[in-house]
């Protein structure tokens, strides 16, 4: 199966909601992982959709070598995962700030808040039920993947594009390798705004 090439931003594809698979075990979907694999091979990153190569359906890869993880204790790489129907819930009220790029917006990068902390439920390819919980590096991947599959970019949850640019010129003025700045977000709710007003 060989590699296709990674849609880029603008094409309408990475902006629509990603249609369900209904048999994760469908050899269509081995074949559609097996071109995803080979495509995110060839480009060179730790996670991938499958709109990102024009397929609208709810598929992705990540794999995170031990180089990319961050240094939460209960963080840690993980081999290449074909997830299908991924769902994300948040664990805990604790964010993390920390610069991402996107296949699909090449050379750029760009500082992004993720939960630090999800469950993820998913099916494997091979039929088998996820249900797992993921943390930094891992969590983060995941969150930029299942989002893509909702039509989102990483640029839609930037909030300060001070922190946006070139990777060459990020790493020049030493942004691009910043260690992730976490917080905690205070929960919904009257109390909410007591602790928020206190800060
Ligand atoms: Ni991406």
């Amino acid at each position: 199966m060989s590699a296709k090439s990674i849609v880029r931003a603008g094409d309408p594809v990475l902006r629509r909601k990603a249609s369900p698979v209904a048999d994760p075990t469908d050899p269509e979907i081995a074949d559609l992982v097996r071109e995803m694999a080979a495509s995110l091979a060839e480009a060179g990153g730790i996670g991938l959709a499958a709109p990102q190569i024009g397929v609208s359906r709810r598929v992705i890869l990540i794999s995170v070598p031990s180089a990319r993880m961050s240094d939460d204790p209960d963080d840690g790489p993980l081999p290449l995962t074909a997830l299908v129907n991924p769902e994300l819930t948040p664990i805990g009220d604790v964010r993390a700030l920390a610069m991402e790029g996107c296949l699909s917006i090449p050379g750029m990068r760009g500082e992004v808040e993720r939960w630090l902390r999800v469950r993820l439920t998913a099916m494997t390819p091979e039929g088998r039920p996820v249900d797992t919980v993921m943390t930094g590096m891992r969590a983060r991947v995941l969150q930029h993947e299942v989002d893509h599959l909702d039509g989102v970019l990483y640029l839609d949850r930037m909030t300060d594009f001070t922190r946006f640019g070139y990777v060459e010129e990020l790493i020049e003025a030493d942004m691009n390798a910043a260690p992730p700045r976490t917080e905690t977000v205070a929960p919904a709710g009257p109390a909410a705004q007591e602790q928020a007003d206190a800060r």
